[in-house]
């Protein structure tokens, strides 16, 4: 995997930036990796506005890569202060959540368990806004009906039910609020990267919805952005 690009974002700078993001720093080994600055927009390609996101169910976008979704979700209450996780590729620091309520948080909607993900035919992992989930027990979790893991986005997306056999954090998705225009930007992944292996698992189904090598493009520019119940034609329940 190539790792170009780590960021510090100095806080200093992004306040002059008028620009809020998930991570002010990092440490240990899984550094912030940096992909180009993608503004999050709707399917008419205008920007979607951080105030006018619902808290009931995620948001679904592709970054860093074509093919690989992320969840955006406008939490119900503010997160957890900022914390080191851990991943299997080392320490990072999460910071929390953005936005005008800072309850704006985005992590890869890959499973760190064994990789299922949405797509546009159906989903075995999802946010679930304030219904209170079966496996979860509680809303606001994200829950993987594939094999039952259930993860905290408002605690840096780590792995909270412990009959199973533990999993890292979702990885996180690096994010900017601008405070001006009230625009969201995707500006890169911190923790445990499991793109080359989400790449090599599912590579002829990537290859039948994307054709030859897209799915592992980057994303730039902008990236489009929608309900996860519009995104999907299904959404198992757990
Ligand atoms: S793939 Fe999600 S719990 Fe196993």
């Amino acid at each position: 995997m190539d790792r170009r690009g780590f960021i510090k974002i100095c806080g200093g700078t992004a306040a002059l930036a008028g620009l809020q993001t998930t991570y002010l720093e990092t440490v240990g080994a899984a550094e912030v990796k940096t992909f180009a600055r993608v503004k999050l927009v709707d399917e008419q390609g205008n920007p979607i506005k951080a105030s006018l996101l619902t808290t009931e169910e995620a948001y679904i976008f592709h970054y860093p890569y074509r093919s690989t979704p992320c969840f955006l979700v406008n939490l119900a209450a503010k997160p957890a202060d900022p914390m080191t996780m851990q991943s299997d590729d080392g320490e990072y620091k999460w910071s929390g959540g953005i936005g005008p309520n800072g309850a704006l948080v985005s992590y890869s909607a890959i499973c760190a368990h064994q990789l299922s993900y949405p797509n546009k035919e159906h989903s075995p992992i999802h946010y679930t806004g304030k219904t209170a989930s079966k496996l979860a027990g509680r809303g606001g979790m994200i829950v993987c009906c594939e094999h039952d893991r259930v993860y905290d986005p408002s605690q840096g997306g780590k792995m909270v039910v412990t009959t199973k056999e533990a999993t890292q954090p979702l990885t996180a998705i690096v994010i900017e609020h601008d405070a001006g225009t009230d625009e969201i930007y995707a500006t890169g992944v911190a923790g445990g990267l499991l793109y080359d292996e989400f790449f090599r698992s599912y590579k002829r189904a990537l290859l039948a919805e994307y054709g030859p090598g897209v799915a592992k493009e980057e994303v730039t520019g902008s990236a489009s952005t929608m309900l996860m119940s519009k995104f999907t034609g299904g959404i198992d329940q757990c």
